[in-house]
């Protein structure tokens, strides 16, 4: 219903920017939901998944796809991420990355749990509302924060139209109103 892209257009982005054999890559799937991303790696080659997401019911979802090797409950940012640090080739996270979601703070987590070189992938949707875009400002400032202090290095940036219907402003007259989002790559130091 609400033509929710994020997962294709993450993937896409992915793939257009990541050159690794797939089959190699362990990837580390944060706030996973129900496994579309997972599902659209797996097309590509990708075979090596631990799931983490804060609903139970999500990870039941998760759990039928067959493809990850773990699944993990934890409320991020209450709970620490749940992934051994220094080990995932690939971090994912598309669709949480917002106020009420998973905060901010966990992007260094992310970035722990990444293997020296390995890369993390983020995916975001750009509300229109006063929060949505605090959000996007504290995220964007702990990005570069974190490049600052020499934690990862920024590979690319990509902004995109038609993430999902806005259903907040959209209307009925209004259905093809969307929201935009952003897709950010990160590469982590090999120190
Ligand atoms: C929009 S869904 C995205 C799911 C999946 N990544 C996708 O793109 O299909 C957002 C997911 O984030 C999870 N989530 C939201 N806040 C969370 C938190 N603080 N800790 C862990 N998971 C969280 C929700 O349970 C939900 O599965």
């Amino acid at each position: 219903m609400l033509n929710y892209r994020a997962p294709h257009q993450a993937v896409h982005f992915l793939s257009e920017n990541f050159s690794r054999r797939p089959e190699e890559v362990q990837v580390l799937d944060v706030a996973c939901g129900s496994g579309l991303v997972a599902r659209l790696m797996a097309e590509l080659g990708f075979k090596h998944f631990v799931g983490v997401d804060g609903s139970q019911g999500m990870l039941d979802q998760a759990t039928k796809t067959g493809l990850y090797k773990e699944l993990k409950l934890a409320l991020l940012g209450t709970e620490p991420l749940p992934a051994q640090p220094g080990v995932f080739d690939l971090v994912m996270i598309v669709g949480a990355l917002r106020d009420g979601f998973v905060p901010v703070s966990v992007v260094r987590e992310l970035c722990l749990a990444a293997a020296p070189g390995g890369y993390v992938c983020m995916s975001r949707n750009g509300l229109e509302s006063e929060s949505g875009n605090q959000y996007k400002v504290s995220l964007e400032a702990e990005l570069q924060l974190m490049e600052e202090e020499g934690l990862w290095s920024h590979v690319t940036t990509k902004e995109i139209d038609q993430y999902m219907i806005d259903v907040y402003n959209c209307d009925h007259v209004q259905k093809d109103k969307y929201v935009h989002g952003t897709m950010y790559l990160y590469r982590k130091s090999l120190l």
